[in-house]
């Protein structure tokens, strides 16, 4: 049974040698410590053995179980490392191919025009507030001294929903309800940027959706010169320091007076060219001081408090400012204007 055993070991030697994988590696280890193995074998007919002899053989299996199992430990490590190194290699990443592209989205121009009115009225300590873009006739008309049958109700021809609701056509209404929720009657400022829509047919200057940042200011003794003070301010910020603005008289039910501003042109300085129309100056939005009955009505006490209103475009502010010629890019959506749009980082006028 000793030379079974060096049989055995010799065997087993050979075989060793030739397992390159781990599969392999593992039949060897069933073959020889399996329950079918030659040294299970040897244990059942070590029974027939004598007490010296069962001694003896006992401990020649033993030793060759223990080596045999110390040289396939040691051969999985190596296979196992063998095995990672191999994979490390064929994974290797190539750092000088060019990546895979990735579209990045960009912020909306006039999502950028937004944001930049916003801060520059935040920076002034204006909060901003929004409201419904469904809005009921009642505060986007009536409350705004706009009764049922007033003939400038016909400049905004409006989408009703049904009799009493439409989509808003100013964000004026976000005016109303400020001053309808402020139950406290304290003084308010505040901007309301928004999309309001209109039936106009869609031209370069016109677009049956748009935008409007609602201004409004409530305190005793506010005055026409306060407006004009926060306008210019407002204007250099966005047109440039060396900017002027000026006033033209205007109608608008809400506010008495009324007027329409201009701001002087940022591209001739004033002199004259195609962007005013050779007349120095460009029109940049209405406003005017709150009416009385607008006080009154949202429960201001017309006495006591006064107020300017304002209501900015947008869209208007944004071709001006980026040299866009037609509106309706703004919402067809081209994917080709808007990245272009985006890497038109804020035109200096300073320079000119
Ligand atoms: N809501 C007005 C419009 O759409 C603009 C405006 C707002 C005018 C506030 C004066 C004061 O025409």
């Amino acid at each position: 049974m000793k030379n079974e055993i060096e049989k055995l070991k010799t065997l087993f030697e050979r075989d060793i040698k030739k397992v390159k994988t781990m599969n392999e590696l593992n039949d060897l280890r069933i073959n020889y410590l399996g329950k079918k193995s030659k040294i299970q074998e040897f244990s059942t007919m070590m029974r027939d053995l004598s007490v010296e002899e069962k001694k003896e053989c006992g401990r020649l299996m033993n030793e060759f179980k223990t080596y045999v199992e110390v040289e396939i430990t040691n051969l999985r490590k190596e296979l196992e490392a063998k095995e990672l190194e191999e994979k490390l290699s064929n994974e290797k990443i190539d750092v000088t191919l060019p990546s895979t592209k990735i579209n990045v989205g960009s912020v909306h121009p006039i999502t950028k025009m937004i944001n930049e009115v916003e801060d520059i009225f935040i920076s002034m300590g204006y909060d901003v507030v929004e409201g419904p873009e469904v809005e009921r006739d009642l505060y986007n008309f009536e409350m705004l001294n706009l009764p049922k049958g007033h003939p400038a109700r016909d400049t905004q021809d409006s989408f009703y929903i049904t009799e009493d609701t439409l989509l808003r056509t100013q964000t004026s209404p976000v005016q109303v309800r400020t001053m309808l929720a402020n139950i406290e009657k304290t003084p308010i400022r505040i901007i309301c940027p928004g999309k309001t829509y209109r039936k106009d047919n869609d031209d370069a200057t016109h677009s049956h959706e748009f935008h409007q940042i609602e201004g409004l200011v409530v305190d005793e003794n506010i005055s026409m010169a306060d407006l004009k003070g926060t306008l210019e301010v407002f204007a250099k910020k966005i047109f440039g320091e060396k900017r002027e603005i000026r006033f033209r008289p205007s109608h608008f039910p809400f506010t008495e007076p009324s007027i329409e501003v201009d701001v002087s042109c940022f591209n001739c300085n004033g002199k004259g060219c195609n962007i005013c129309k050779g007349t120095g100056w460009i029109e940049i939005l209405g406003a005017g001081m709150v009416h009385p009955n607008v006080l009154n009505m949202c429960g201001y006490d017309s006495n006591k408090f006064t107020g300017f209103a304002f209501g900015i475009g947008p869209e208007r502010m944004a071709m001006l400012k980026y040299g866009i010629n037609d509106i309706r890019n703004f919402y067809i959506n081209d994917k080709r204007f808007l990245e272009e749009f985006d890497k038109v980082e804020k035109v200096s006028y300073e320079s000119k």
